[in-house]
């Protein structure tokens, strides 16, 4: 099976030396690229700037901006059966980046954005028929409702909730406490645990979704006509 897995966050230049980026540091993306490796996936990891080691034994993708993320993430769809896109893109860049360094002195008061593509949201058309694709969603309130919302609003099979503001949880530390929702299926709250059980549990449900999906569907009870 071939799964890509994106990690870690992206950055947007303000000038040449400045950028906007956020405190991912892709931890969890590596651990599921490794749990996929270590199953016998063939991986592709496309990763910003990881603020831990790189696996080794996989082709990592690097990249900077959300723009050469979603470009990656595009080309790889093509023969993908599953997405998984713990990365966090910025999705805001500055709207008009300075050539050259802007300078104390003539700082401007404040920086004009312009948002980002949604990486998953238009990369619907890029992917397979059949694919699993997985989205995570970081809230720091009603972290379920906002996860359900992500679920139909990027056409997803599976959104993997946390709650940023939760001890343990979030960026930067090796634990993570995560609900798993899936259309149609019951809500799934895990305890607190490390990010690598966490990507052994993503995974496990992301096979369960491709077996259900290659199982062929039973023939329909005859109804007797009156
Ligand atoms: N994501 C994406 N493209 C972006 C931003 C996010 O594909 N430009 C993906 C993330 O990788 C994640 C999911 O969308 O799998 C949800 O990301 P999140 O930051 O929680 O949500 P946003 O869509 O950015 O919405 P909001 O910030 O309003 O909650």
């Amino acid at each position: 099976r071939r799964i890509v897995v994106t990690a870690g966050p992206t950055r947007e230049a303000v000038d040449p030396v400045r950028f906007l980026s956020n405190r991912s540091s892709g931890k969890m993306g590596v651990a599921i690229a490794e749990a996929a490796w270590r199953r016998g996936a063939e991986v592709t990891l496309i990763a910003g700037p990881l603020s831990v080691p790189e696996p080794k034994g996989m082709p990592v993708v690097h990249v900077e901006t959300t723009a050469e993320m979603a470009r990656a993430v595009s080309e790889a769809l093509s023969t993908a059966d599953v997405l998984v896109m713990a990365a966090a893109p910025a999705d805001f860049r500055p709207a008009a980046p300075a050539t050259t360094k802007i300078k104390k002195a003539s700082a401007p008061a404040s920086l004009v954005l312009a948002p980002t593509q949604d990486i998953l949201a238009s990369t619907v058309a890029d992917r397979r028929v059949g694919a699993i694709v997985v989205g995570f969603a970081l809230e720091t309130n009603d972290a379920v409702r906002g996860g359900r919302a992500k679920l139909d609003a990027k056409a997803l099979d599976m959104v993997v909730v946390n709650d940023a503001t939760e001890r343990g949880a979030g960026f930067g530390v090796d634990t993570n406490r995560v609900t798993l929702l899936s259309k149609g299926g019951p809500d799934e709250e895990l305890p607190l645990m490390s990010k690598h059980d966490v990507a052994d549990a993503i995974l496990d449900r992301v096979g369960a979704l491709l077996a259900a999906r290659r199982a062929p569907t039973p023939p329909a009870t005859p109804t007797r006509r009156r």
